[in-house]
């Protein structure tokens, strides 16, 4: 027991003896001396205490710090003003001296291990004003567990982008997690987002907006239907008071549906007749609009006058007479 430190220090001298050698012989080697150590940057500003700067990284993180310097964040690295010029690494990853020591996982901060709101913060330390971000901490990804690198590969290694631009992309990214979404696109009736011509983000910010569901708004606070379905927008003179109040979704299921113009019912009649019958027994409400914030059961609409025997086949097709369904100029019965 006792004896068995006399051979470790024994190998420890020699150990230490080879080492000695290889150094000196190493030393032997470089005929011309070194050249004196010049810094890098004449101006190179000081590392942070704790900080090991990302000079150091890039000896064990090469393939990492290589396509990084390819990425629009290098100019973290390269540009002086804005505080981590030569350390732009521990920006996100935090100081990385003790791991650069280490190079042992549990001594630097790894973004993809945090929640998604810490993980957002990290980003949003300089991304809170990007107008893109708008609203982002309430938006349902930071609450439901969806960060920015779960969408945003900063580094760009196996193949994967920053931002994804192509359209085709786009749609893959959102549908890899919303796969009902996706599976509404491929009914009949819908947007041609299956086909490139559209994305997701042209209706969605996925870092919130200030409408629900995150939609994208257009000409200041409206649903961005309008930016390209501008003949809906009005103002119209005589408006149909669900298209303002309730929205499109009201009568239109923008994901896709079974139903041509994408309606909400197979024939355009039933969807009148949900807000424009008096489906509900007994007397209808006192005011239409009281009801307006309810369900779509009651006489929400006025109900059509008796002349309209909804028996007779003419009567059955209300957009025949009703052409404005969506607002009228000169028509108060949204006829003309
Ligand atoms: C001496 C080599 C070495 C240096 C220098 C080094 N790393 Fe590492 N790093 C490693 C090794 C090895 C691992 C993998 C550890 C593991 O998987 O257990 C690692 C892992 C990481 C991880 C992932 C941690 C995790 O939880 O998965 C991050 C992030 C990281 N390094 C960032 C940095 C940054 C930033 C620097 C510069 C400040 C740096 N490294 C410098 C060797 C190094
Ligand atoms: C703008 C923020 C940011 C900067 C700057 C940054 N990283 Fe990262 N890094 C991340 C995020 C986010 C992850 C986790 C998600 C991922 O893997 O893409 C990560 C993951 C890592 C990992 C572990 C995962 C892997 O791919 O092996 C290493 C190692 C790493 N970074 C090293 C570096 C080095 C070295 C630098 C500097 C050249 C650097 N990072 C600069 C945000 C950043
Ligand atoms: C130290 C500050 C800093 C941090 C932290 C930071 N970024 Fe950036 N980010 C920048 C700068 C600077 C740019 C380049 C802006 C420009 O080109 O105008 C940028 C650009 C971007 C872009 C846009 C690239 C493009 O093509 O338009 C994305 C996406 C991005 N960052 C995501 C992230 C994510 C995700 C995180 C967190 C993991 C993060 N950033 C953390 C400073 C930062
Ligand atoms: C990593 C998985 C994931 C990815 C990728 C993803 N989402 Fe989400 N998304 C979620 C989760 C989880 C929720 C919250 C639960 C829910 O409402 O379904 C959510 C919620 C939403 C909502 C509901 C509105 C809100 O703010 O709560 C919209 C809209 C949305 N995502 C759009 C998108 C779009 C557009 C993309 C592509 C740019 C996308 N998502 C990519 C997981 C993801
Ligand atoms: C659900 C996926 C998703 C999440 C989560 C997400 N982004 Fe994005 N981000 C995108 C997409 C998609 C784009 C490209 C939008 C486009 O071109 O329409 C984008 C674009 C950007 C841009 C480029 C500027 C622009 O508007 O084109 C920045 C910067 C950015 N994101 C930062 C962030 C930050 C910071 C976070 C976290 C706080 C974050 N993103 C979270 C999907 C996401
Ligand atoms: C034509 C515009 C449009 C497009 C394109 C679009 N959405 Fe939507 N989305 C909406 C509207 C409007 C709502 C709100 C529906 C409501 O209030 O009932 C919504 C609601 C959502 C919701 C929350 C409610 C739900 O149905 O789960 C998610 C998640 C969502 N969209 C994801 C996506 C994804 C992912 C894509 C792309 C594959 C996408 N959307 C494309 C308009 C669109
Ligand atoms: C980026 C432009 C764009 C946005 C935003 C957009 N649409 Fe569309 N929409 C189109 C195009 C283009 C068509 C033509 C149909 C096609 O692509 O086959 C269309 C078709 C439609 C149709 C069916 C018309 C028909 O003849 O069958 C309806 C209904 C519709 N959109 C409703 C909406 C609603 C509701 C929204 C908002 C939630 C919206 N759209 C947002 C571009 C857009
Ligand atoms: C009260 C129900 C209702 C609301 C609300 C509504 N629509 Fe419609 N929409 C219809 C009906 C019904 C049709 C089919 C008309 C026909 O068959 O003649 C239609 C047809 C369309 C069409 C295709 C034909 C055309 O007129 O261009 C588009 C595009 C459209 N709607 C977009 C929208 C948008 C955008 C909104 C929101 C601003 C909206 N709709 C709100 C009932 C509605
Ligand atoms: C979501 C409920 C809803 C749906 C669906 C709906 N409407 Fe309406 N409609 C209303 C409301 C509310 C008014 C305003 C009633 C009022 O001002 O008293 C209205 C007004 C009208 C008016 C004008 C009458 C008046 O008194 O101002 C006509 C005509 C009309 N709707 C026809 C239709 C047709 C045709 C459809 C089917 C394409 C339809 N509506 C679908 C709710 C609806
Ligand atoms: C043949 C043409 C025609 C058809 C088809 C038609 N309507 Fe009408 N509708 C009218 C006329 C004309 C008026 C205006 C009556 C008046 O001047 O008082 C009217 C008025 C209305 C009003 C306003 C009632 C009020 O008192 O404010 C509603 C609501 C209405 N129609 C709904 C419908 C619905 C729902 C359908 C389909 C089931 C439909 N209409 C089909 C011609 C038609």
């Amino acid at each position: 027991m006792s004896s068995e430190g006399v051979p470790a220090v024994n190998r420890f001298l020699r150990l230490f003896a080879i080492a000695a050698f290889l150094c000196c012989s190493a030393a032997a080697q470089q005929t011309p001396p070194p050249p004196p150590a010049v810094p890098k940057t004449p101006a190179a500003p000081a590392l942070k205490t704790g900080y090991a700067g990302s000079d150091a990284c890039k000896v064990c993180h090469e393939e990492i710090y290589n396509s990084f310097a390819k990425s629009p964040h290098f100019t973290v690295e390269t540009d002086k003003s804005r505080g981590w010029a030569a350390q732009s690494c521990e920006a996100c990853h935090g100081p990385g001296a003790k791991h650069a020591d280490s190079a042992d996982a549990k001594d630097i901060r790894q973004p993809a291990k945090l929640t998604a709101p810490e993980a957002d913060h990290v980003c949003l330390a300089c991304h809170l004003n990007n107008t893109t971000s708008f609203g982002r901490i309430m938006t349902g990804h930071a609450k439901e567990t969806v960060g920015c690198p779960q969408c945003h590969s900063i580094h760009g290694t196996g193949g994967r982008k920053l931002v994804e631009r192509k359209t085709a992309e786009i749609n893959s990214q959102c549908a890899s997690c919303h796969i009902s979404v996706w599976a509404a696109f491929q009914k009949p009736y819908k947007h041609r987002l299956p086909e490139g011509a559209m994305t997701c983000t042209d209706c969605h910010n996925p870092h919130a907006d200030n409408m629900p569901q995150s939609m994208r708004v257009s000409f200041g606070n409206e649903p961005t239907c309008f930016r390209c379905h501008s003949d809906k927008r009005g103002p119209f003179v005589f408006e149909h008071a669900p298209v303002r109040l309730e929205g499109c979704v009201a009568c239109h299921e923008p994901h896709g549906s079974a139903n041509p113009r994408m309606l909400t019912r197979a024939q355009v009649r039933f969807v009148c007749l949900e807000c424009h019958a008096n489906t509900k027994p007994g007397p209808p409400p006192a005011s239409p609009l009281a009801s307006l914030g309810g369900t779509k059961l009651s006489n929400i609409g006025q109900t059509p006058p008796a002349f309209h025997n909804l028996l007779n086949p003419q009567f059955q097709n209300c957009t025949l007479c009703h052409v404005k369904v969506h607002g009228s100029y000169v028509d108060g019965f949204l006829q003309r």
